[in-house]
């Protein structure tokens, strides 16, 4: 594949990258979270080089964005409480799991087999026109080789990923979404750029977790994911000379070959945004470690250290 075409996304390169996509081609866009790996969700091929480009494994299935409710409930069986948490928090940085509708369009790769289909509306003004001008839900994983850093601004996406790259800007919240299953119970997946406490007073009652519930976790949550190449160490309290440190708020470890501060005011909303960036830059500086002071599990909390974690677990 040639290497990826980076473009503003002007209304024309909006309506241009809706025609790849209805062509079968791999447009990435912009969301609030990061920047998605589009294709149209109706497509078997287009599914299947999507898989490709990514290395995705077969079992992990993929989000489908949609622009309306409307769309996304003539995909998938909505009960009172997924129409409840589609109202308060679409568009917006929440996925919901669902019983998928018989007859929906959905190639069967994207569900990966299941019976279920994973839907958001993203809260992004182009990725927005692009569902519009496209006509038809994309499916969306992060625009990144499988296992590797999500991309959150446009040059993060790797060269020869996508067809096109529609450039809008960095990404506001930086983490991916928070998947939540309502396909009896209700369940967290995945934790994300909504904190669970604000689903969970949305919806009433508490979420079960991945630990706590009889069935399996989501099948992407692959322990080791999200990795860049430097070994990432968590709750760090010193640092060599040889290693470079994300730092939070108040706890700023000195002595490090580069130091960055997620956030200086201890804000976990821009800890947040800027985390795969810092995690990209560190590895562009060389650090063979990446030290990680604690950060607080509480809101997003939950979300970087759930990253962290899966980015310090190493394959083999
Ligand atoms: O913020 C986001 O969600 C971004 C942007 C582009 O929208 N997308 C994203 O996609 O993070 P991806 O493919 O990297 O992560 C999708 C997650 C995986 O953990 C996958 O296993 C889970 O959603 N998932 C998808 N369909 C599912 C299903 N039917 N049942 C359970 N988990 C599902
Ligand atoms: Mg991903």
């Amino acid at each position: 594949m040639s290497a990826s075409r980076i473009v503003a996304a002007s209304d024309a390169a909006i309506t241009e990258a809706a025609r790849l996509l209805r062509a079968g081609k791999l447009v990435a866009f912009p969301t609030e979270t990061v920047y998605g790996l589009g294709a149209d969700a109706g497509n078997d091929e287009a599914i299947a080089a999507l898989y490709r480009a990514k290395g995705r494994p077969a079992h992990n299935p993929l989000i489908v964005h949609v622009a309306t409710l409307a769309e996304a409930e003539a995909l998938a069986e909505f009960d009172d409480a997924a129409r409840l948490l589609a109202r308060t928090f679409w568009p917006g940085s929440l996925t919901l799991v669902l019983r998928k509708r018989a007859g929906a369009r959905i190639a069967a790769a994207v569900t990966a087999g299941l019976d279920t289909v994973a839907l958001r509306i993203p809260d992004h003004p182009v990725a927005l026109a692009l569902l519009r001008a496209t006509g038809r839900p994309l499916a969306a994983p992060s625009a990144n080789p499988s296992g590797r850093v999500s991309p959150t601004r446009a040059e993060h996406v790797a060269a020869g990923l996508a067809d096109r790259v529609l450039d809008g800007g960095p990404s506001r919240v930086g983490i991916e979404s928070t998947v939540v299953a309502l396909d009896g119970g209700a369940r967290l997946l995945r934790p994300g750029g909504i904190a669970a406490a604000d689903i969970e007073r949305a919806l009433g009652r508490a979420l079960a977790t991945g630990a706590d519930a009889a069935r399996p976790q989501s099948p992407g949550q692959l322990a080791s994911h999200y990795a860049p190449r430097a070994r990432v160490r968590m709750n760090a309290i010193s640092v060599s000379a040889k290693e470079g440190v994300l730092n939070f708020g108040a706890n700023a470890l000195r002595g490090a070959k580069t130091a960055i501060s997620l956030s200086e005011r201890g804000d976990l909303g821009e800890a947040a945004a800027n985390l795969y960036a810092a995690l990209r830059t560190l590895d562009d500086a060389g650090v063979e470690t990446i030290a990680v002071v604690p950060i607080p599990e509480e809101g997003l909390g939950a979300a970087i250290n759930d990253r962290l974690r899966r980015a310090s677990a190493r394959p083999s």
